[in-house]
């Protein structure tokens, strides 16, 4: 993998809580979700958690606020920093990093509670090899008996459906008007498609565009799985949405 990920989004940091119709209140509601899942995977914080695909502190401020010891890291520094800044306005504490969820042995300290990666974030992974060893590395940071944790897209579905956009998502803040979609493109028959990402900001009644691209792989929960069980994870279960309230299908899974 080349470094586009990081590119793409330190590039969008900034902007990326427009993804969400209300960021601040879906740091709370994911924060809770994600909360009644440890509790009843698990036990009560306080816990340790490693999210190890933080983004902009989305969860990670989630379960901070649910009195969680978190440690953020992600592959954008950009993203990284922003999660800090957020934290601190949300009043609570995390530690942050810099790490490449594929490098967490060397570039992680310590073991977990729970390990945490959400919302699509594991699909960047393009290749088998780079799963693999992003699991083994998962796998090095959760302590025995401890849980990951995973979120994603239902992309067993996305491969029949092959979907080419999202709806877009209009938020109003003292800025303006913003309004954020995606088109994608699927390359053939292979289970990857480049997405378009679109930022549209109404700036003293003129629009502007920003536009940026990454690709995704369509991964399958099977395949997922395959890889976490190869990495020593056991008992894996899914819950997906109308089961736990989640935008996502939601992987637990234990590590052996
Ligand atoms: C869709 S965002 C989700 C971020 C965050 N969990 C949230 O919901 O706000 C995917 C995140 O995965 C991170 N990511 C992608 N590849 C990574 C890698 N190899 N190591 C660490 N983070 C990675 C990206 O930088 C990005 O922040």
């Amino acid at each position: 993998m080349s470094n586009s990920v990081a590119d793409f989004y330190d590039q969008l940091a900034d902007d990326y809580h427009l993804i969400f119709g209300d960021w601040q209140q879906s740091v709370r509601r994911q924060g809770a979700l994600l909360d009644g899942i440890i509790r009843r995977e698990i036990g009560a914080p306080p816990l340790s958690v490693l999210d190890c695909t933080c983004g902009i502190g989305t969860q990670a401020i989630g379960l901070a606020l649910h009195g969680y010891t978190v440690h953020a890291t992600d592959l954008s520094a950009a993203a990284v920093k922003r999660a800090a800044r957020e934290a601190d306005g949300f009043g609570v504490s995390i530690r942050t990093g810099v790490a490449d969820v594929r490098k967490l042995e060397t570039q992680v300290e310590g073991t977990f509670d729970v390990v945490i990666s959400m919302d699509n974030s594991l699909p960047h992974l393009l290749t088998d090899d780079d799963l693999a060893q992003a699991a083994r590395g998962i796998a090095t940071k959760t302590r025995p008996d401890g849980r990951l944790i995973v979120g994603m897209r239902d992309y067993d579905q996305a491969l029949v459906d092959k979907p080419r956009s999202t709806p877009p998502q209009l938020v109003e803040d003292a800025n303006g008007k913003h309004v954020t979609f995606q088109v994608w493109e699927w390359q053939g028959d292979e289970p990857f498609y480049t997405v378009n990402h679109f930022i549209l900001k109404e700036r003293d009644g003129q629009w502007q565009t920003a536009h940026r691209t990454t690709v995704y792989r369509a991964l399958r929960r099977a395949e997922l799985d395959a890889a976490l069980t190869e990495a020593g994870f056991r008992d894996l279960q899914w819950w997906m949405p109308a089961e736990s309230g989640a935008y996502q299908p939601i992987l637990a899974a234990r590590r052996g």
